[in-house]
């Protein structure tokens, strides 16, 4: 049998059974503490932080491990992104500039408050937001800047800061997909004015779904706490509401496992890293194909490649490498973020197209992200459970697909 021809042509798959995933146990490290976290929380009968102790403990471990005067819990990435958004306290119609290669969920809390995203574009290479990029999108009703440090690679976080000083705007940092990520001599999440997490299934850590925003401002985690619980003041004796805001408490048994994955996080990430730093030097020789720059700050979320028009279509690459065994996905989305219909056509509250209704987001308004999602930008699923055999597998099918696809091949 010919072992180059392709397996979506016939040919023998580099790999037949499936590598380790996020969707179930292979991929990820539950353990016995997990297990046991669980159990303690419900042996105690008290499964809401509000009297519980797993949730206060959790906020005091995250914000040590990020040297953060404050962490606040919540039910999701998402909400951790409300409750900065909500921190900003924009009013109805001011903006906030964001990037078009992200989940939603960095972006529909700018909608939610009544402020208007303002899609910057992204570096063509990392598809992260640029200091110039974010300083062309600056306009007098600009009130924050919500950074993503896509796939786990930080973006150029410290000169945002300072641009974000200089204007007079508070930084948010994403840092849903970017654990522990190196940022000088700290890491993501520090260098902005609130970091945001998320421990959804797919992320570095999970307790299924849970967020947490980190601060030194005690204003700002005081109002993101409120937020996170309908404005009702647990500080004072007054019982009242002091703000329109909603339920985003984070429950006891979500807190419970999440300081049982902390203690995996820094293991996840080196054997992330060093999982990546094996595949990349494998493919470094193949012509068209860019890997994760990596300063030794990436932490791969995601493993991204970008293919050069002469390495093949995108979408052909992903069809055959997953054929081969290897899953990869064509664009990490099909469309930039405000191409989606909430967005573009305003899908929003009943007929108004509020907040979005004197904007448009037309095609072109981003072109290196549209370049990225619809041409160049292969994503392949990470794992910290990779093996030496895993690994070897990646590289064989990259290899495999690119001496089939490239057109100088
Ligand atoms: C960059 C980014 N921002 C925000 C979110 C939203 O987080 P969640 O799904 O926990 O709401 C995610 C992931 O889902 C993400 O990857």
């Amino acid at each position: 049998m010919d072992n180059s021809q392709l397996a979506r042509d016939g040919g023998p798959p580099v790999r037949s059974d499936p590598l380790p995933s996020v969707m179930t146990a292979s991929g990820r490290r539950f353990g016995d503490d997990e297990v046991k976290a669980v159990e303690r929380v419900l042996r105690s009968g008290m499964l809401s932080a509000t009297w519980g102790t797993e949730v206060p403990a959790l906020e005091l471990e995250f914000a040590a491990l990020y040297g953060a005067e404050h962490a606040v819990t919540c039910s999701s990435g998402t909400a951790a992104l409300h409750l900065a958004v909500a921190a900003v306290d924009p009013e109805p119609g001011d903006e906030i500039i964001t990037t078009p290669i992200s989940d939603m969920g960095t972006v529909f809390p700018i909608m939610m408050q009544n402020a208007v995203p303002v899609f910057a574009d992204v570096d063509p290479i990392t598809g992260n937001l640029t200091p110039e990029t974010v300083a062309a999108a600056i306009t007098p009703r600009t009130k924050a800047v919500i950074v993503v440090h896509l796939f786990g690679k930080p973006a150029r976080v410290q000169e945002l800061r300072e641009l974000c000083d200089r204007h007079g705007i508070l930084l948010i940092e994403d840092c849903a997909q970017a654990y522990l990520a190196p940022v000088g001599d700290t890491f993501a999440g520090r260098i902005g004015h609130i970091g945001c997490f998320s421990l959804q299934q797919t992320k570095h850590i999970s307790a299924g779904d849970g967020g947490i925003a980190i601060t030194d401002d005690a204003g700002r985690a005081r109002r993101m706490r409120l937020f996170a619980d309908k404005g009702w003041p647990r500080d004072t004796d007054e019982r009242t509401y002091l703000f329109l805001a909603l339920n985003y408490r984070m429950t006891e048994l979500v807190a419970a496992v999440t300081r049982a994955q902390l203690t995996r996080l820094r293991g996840v990430v080196g054997d992330r890293r060093a999982a990546a730093a094996r595949v990349s030097a494998g493919i470094a020789d193949l012509p068209g194909v860019t890997t994760p720059p990596d300063g030794g700050d990436h932490v791969y979320w995601q493993y991204p490649l970008i293919l050069a028009p002469a390495a093949g279509d995108l979408h052909e690459w992903a069809a055959a490498l997953t054929a081969e065994g290897v899953p990869a996905v064509g664009g990490y989305l099909t469309s930039p973020l405000y191409a989606a219909p909430a967005v573009r056509e305003r899908i929003t509250y009943g007929t108004s197209g509020f907040p979005l209704q004197d904007v448009a987001y037309p095609v072109g308004l981003c072109p290196n992200a549209e370049e990225l999602i619809g041409h160049r930008l292969l994503v392949l699923p990470w794992n910290e459970n990779y093996t030496d055999r895993d690994v070897a597998d990646i590289v064989a099918a990259v290899r495999k697909v690119h001496h089939a696809l490239a057109r100088e091949a």
